[in-house]
């Protein structure tokens, strides 16, 4: 090496003294700095290329509006703080022009004969498992109740108004929070009702949990992440929307464990568990490059994702109680992340661990939220939120099994 060292520096006195003597091409004296500095594919169009190769064929027409609307500006709902001071966050929402899409949805549910709060709820007899053609229609299934304190104002189809930051009110609480709102819709289905005992499995930074506490039905709520950092994040926003003495022990637990474990861990525990798995976040990886899921260090991790998935659901399932449901949900288009995994739990769940599941048939919440979401018709199980410029949420993937035994 030292006899390369200086072989480098002969030349370049001898060119000198030549007055341009030609010199080796420049990679062959330094090949390792080379190498390092070819343009590397960032993650965002890592992303994007894989996504046009799976979506592609996966929604055939459909993929050139989805892709447009994944490139574009999200829009964002703004889920009300029912401990902040809602009347003027309602007004204030209302001087906008802005409609809170739940109780739309709720006034049409009613419209239908569907059950409202107002009309105690019941859930529909469960279609056998075995996709879409179980599937029993809207009008003679109704089945979906939703808690009348849950408030999510969205700007009309087409509108791509924003919200501005939320300000904090006079109980020193912020009034709203912004998140997709597609994101609620598994909250919505997830149908607790007052005294249910609740687990958000993968809860950070806890948009849900803020949801699921806004609907003042859980008795107990259990809030578990496996990450300590996103925790914290999940801690800073309980801290600006719910007040301290609303979160006793005994009514929320926060805890960090690998949700895989929980199943084991707590058997038939919960009325209602929600499995809001770690995904490939399809939205967010096509516009950010930083520890991008699609990049070629975290390539493994990606491939791993559907059996993590799959066995976060078996641990959902498992720590349902007889009689409980749960629902998953991701933000991924992927229908290896998304239906395949659904499908893969349910088998594991029976053949394993001999239990009987009902997927929940949601086409309901399909026609009542038609007029905000894009929903995709074509799922064989669960349901998918769309991107579209007109109406620009999701993706959002959700599904809801009921636990027999
Ligand atoms: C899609 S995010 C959840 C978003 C959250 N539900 C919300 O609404 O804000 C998925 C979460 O799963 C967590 N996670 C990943 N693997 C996990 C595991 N094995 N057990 C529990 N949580 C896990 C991640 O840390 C991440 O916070």
């Amino acid at each position: 090496m030292a006899a390369f060292g200086g072989w480098s520096v002969r030349v370049r006195t001898f060119s000198e003294r030549l007055g341009g003597w030609p010199r080796s091409p420049r990679r062959n004296l330094h090949k390792k700095k080379w190498a390092s500095s070819r343009r590397r594919v960032r993650g965002a169009r890592l992303a994007l290329q894989s996504l046009d190769m799976s979506c592609g064929p996966q929604f055939g027409d459909l993929w050139p509006s989805i892709r447009v609307g994944l490139l574009c500006e999200q829009k964002f709902g703004a889920l009300l703080n029912g401990f902040g001071d809602v009347e003027r966050a309602i007004g204030q929402m209302e001087l906008q022009q802005a409609r809170d899409f739940v109780y739309d949805g709720r006034n049409e549910s009613s419209g239908r004969g569907l059950n409202t709060e107002e009309s105690p709820p019941h859930c529909s007899d469960p279609s056998p498992f075995g996709g879409n053609s179980g599937r029993e229609s809207l009008e003679t299934k109704p089945y979906l109740s939703v808690s009348p304190n849950l408030k999510c104002f969205t700007f009309p189809r087409g509108d791509t108004t924003r919200f501005n930051p939320a300000r904090l009110g006079s109980l020193k609480l912020l009034e709203y929070y912004l998140m997709d709102a597609a994101s609620l819709l598994p909250v919505l289905v997830l149908d607790v009702r007052p005294g249910h005992t609740v687990l958000d499995l993968c809860a950070a930074p806890g948009g849900k949990t803020l949801a699921l506490l806004q609907t003042e039905c859980c008795r107990h709520l259990v809030v578990n992440d496996i990450s300590i950092s996103r925790l914290s994040r999940l801690r800073k926003i309980l801290h600006s929307y719910v007040p301290k003495n609303f979160c006793t022990e005994d009514r929320l637990r926060i805890t960090s464990f690998d949700g895989r474990l929980w199943g084991e861990i707590e058997k038939d525990t919960f009325d209602r568990v929600l499995v809001d798995a770690p995904c490939t976040t399809d939205r967010h990886s096509v516009l950010e490059d930083d520890n991008n899921i699609f990049s070629q260090m975290r390539l493994r991790e990606r491939r791993m994702l559907p059996l993590i998935q799959t066995q976060l659901l078996v641990s959902g399932i498992l720590a349902a109680k007889p009689g409980g449901s749960i629902v998953y949900s991701t933000c991924s288009l992927s229908h290896l992340q998304n239906e395949h995994v659904v499908e893969r739990a349910v088998q594991v769940a029976e053949m394993e661990h001999g239990m009987e599941l009902r997927l929940e048939d949601l086409t309901a919440v399909r026609t009542l939220y038609r007029e905000t979401f894009n929903f995709y018709g074509d799922c064989r199980v669960g349901e998918l939120v769309l991107p579209h410029l007109t109406a620009n949420y999701g993706p959002m993937y959700f599904c809801k099994l009921n636990k027999v035994h």
